[in-house]
């Protein structure tokens, strides 16, 4: 009788280590990637030419080594790159399409016959080994024809990305279920007009940046209504914007009205008009931004406003939150003497505020990303009361940038274990609907102005071999473990190097299994003792 009372309790303490630590059923691991960063083939067949190609050819003495003419070599390696997400196990993978590989002019009045076929080949390939493709429409490379009539400033785009969007919804949207309309909105306005890191990299910082912010989600709201009413009743897909966020911690507690406008202004101005019930900018935001403007001598806020048929069309175009996430901030009020305020990497004049990192969150390769993995919990938390607490959210990215090919990449596997270690909490403890997660990047590649100079792969890449030989490192042994266990174990898998990820996924689902036993007869046994 005690001896089944002690097996039964030692079982309730085991199987309770497992279900803290265990992802809800159904939960999906993915990895994600972008056409510019891992195609290459820039001006294979008719291709067109993209901002980025443009960009990296005309400053190659800013682009940090290289530029994505080759990449991984993804346009003719994508075989490689299904052989790898199988290997991993990986229940979905993140691509993006290029809009000139397509679409060379930008307009639909040519459609390339070869683009159109290999995204063709990669979502069939994807589907032959159980992986579920998640397609990106947009993720930052503007056909040059369009830049050259004002891209994303010209309110224009928001009928060109339409047509693009139909278009690819009419060839694939019978085989892909979940879209991502725009990655980033942040970093294509903000980024590429404030803090000059994405192309066209022109600097305008009073106009660009809001009229970009308008138009990406006009454009976006546009594409999803058009999945809505063409394609919803056929296909019974899902559609989203990703948004990047930076979570934004008072620097003491006085400061949280402060921490809380810097949210609004990162945060808020992008998913605000889309996700809140009200829609339109969020309105502290607005106000702040107006008198800002009106002091500047505006005459009306840099900020423009919504017409309220602007604001229907884009309000609840959504059917998820998509969110990628590096880093957080702390905010204060700016004193004299700090550094220029670069939105949103070190502050804004327009909220008087500067932002900083707290030293002892670590740093990888790249400096404006220090690790606050807390900051995801926080984030996720921010969101739920904002949009709802129901608000079903796919984590579309989170990675690890280093600065050298080491394949024992204990660093990442931590950065990635720590950051789900607070997605398992936002989960069990405070509720939240998180439905999948994935990791930047399935393998090295173009890190944008950091060239090939840092690396977020699971995947290390040979940029010198012409057949860019993908190896895993110790963090893909890890990630295509948990996923196999659906449980992230405290003792973490490492493996050697040259170790094939099948092999090492056998070798330690049994080493679990076993230390699982160990577990149990130990606990059996101090019941045991306990008891008589
Ligand atoms: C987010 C972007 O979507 C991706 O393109 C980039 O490489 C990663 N951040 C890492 O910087």
């Amino acid at each position: 009788m005690l001896f089944l009372r002690a097996v039964v309790l030692g079982t309730i303490v085991v199987s309770g280590y497992g279900s803290d630590r265990r992802f809800p059923s159904g939960f999906k691991f993915g990895s994600a990637s972008s056409a510019y960063q891992v195609e290459g083939g820039w001006n294979a067949s008719d291709k067109g030419e993209s901002v980025w190609d443009r960009y990296a050819h005309d400053h190659p003495d800013i682009v940090v080594n290289g530029n994505g003419d080759v990449a991984c070599d993804s346009y003719h390696l994508w075989k490689e790159d299904i052989r790898i997400a199988h290997e991993l196990g990986l229940h979905f993978y993140r691509f993006s399409i290029s809009w000139t590989r397509i679409m060379p002019t930008g307009f639909p009045t040519a459609i390339s016959e070869t683009g159109k076929q290999y995204y063709s080949n990669l979502i069939d390939g994807l589907l032959e080994k159980g992986i579920e493709p998640v397609v990106t429409l947009y993720h930052w490379d503007l056909p040059q024809k369009l830049q050259d009539l004002g891209g994303w400033t010209n309110p224009l785009i928001t009928d060109w990305f339409s047509d693009y969007a139909r278009i690819i919804f009419s060839f694939y949207a019978d085989r892909v279920k979940t879209w991502i309309t725009i990655n980033e909105p942040i970093l294509i306005c903000d980024g590429a007009y404030n803090m000059e890191f994405t192309a066209p990299r022109i600097k305008e910082m009073e106009m660009a940046p809001f009229l970009c912010n308008k138009h990406t989600l006009i454009a976006h709201a546009k594409a999803w209504r058009i999945y809505d009413t063409e394609y919803r009743h056929k296909y019974h897909g899902k559609v989203s914007l990703t948004n990047n966020l930076v979570w934004m911690e008072p620097f003491t507690p006085e400061y949280e009205d402060l921490a809380e406008l810097a949210l609004q202004h990162c945060a808020g101005r992008y998913a605000h008009p889309i996700f809140s019930k009200e829609g339109g900018w969020p309105p502290l935001l607005e106000k702040v931004i107006a008198e800002y403007s009106r002091k500047q001598g505006h005459v009306r806020s840099r900020l423009p406003p919504f017409t309220k048929a602007e604001k229907e069309l884009i309000r609840g175009t959504y059917d998820f939150f998509a969110m990628n996430m590096y880093t957080s901030r702390l905010v204060r009020p700016s004193e004299p003497g700090d550094g220029p305020r670069i939105w949103f990497v070190t502050g804004s004049p327009e909220l008087n505020i500067t932002l900083v990192a707290d030293p002892r969150w670590k740093v990888g390769a790249v400096s404006i990303m220090p690790a606050y993995p807390v900051g995801m919990r926080r984030q996720i938390a921010w969101l739920r009361r904002e949009y709802g607490q129901h608000l079903p959210i796919l984590i579309t990215e989170t990675g690890y940038g280093s600065l050298d090919r080491n394949l024992d990449d204990e660093e990442r596997i931590d950065f990635i274990s720590d950051h789900l270690e607070q997605i398992l909490l936002s989960i069990k403890e405070d509720g939240a609907n998180i439905i999948g997660f994935s990791v930047w990047t399935l393998m090295d590649n173009f890190e944008w102005m950091d060239g090939y100079r840092s690396r977020f792969g699971l995947y290390d890449v040979d940029f010198k071999d012409p057949m860019r030989k993908r190896t895993p490192r110790a963090s893909a042994h890890f990630y295509s473990h948990l996923i196999k266990t659906q449980i992230l174990h405290k003792t973490r898998v490492r493996s050697h190097r040259h170790e094939d990820v099948r092999m090492s996924k056998r070798s330690s689902n049994s080493s679990s299994n076993f230390t699982g036993l160990m577990l149990l007869l130990y606990t059996i046994f101090l019941q045991l003792f306990i008891l008589l």
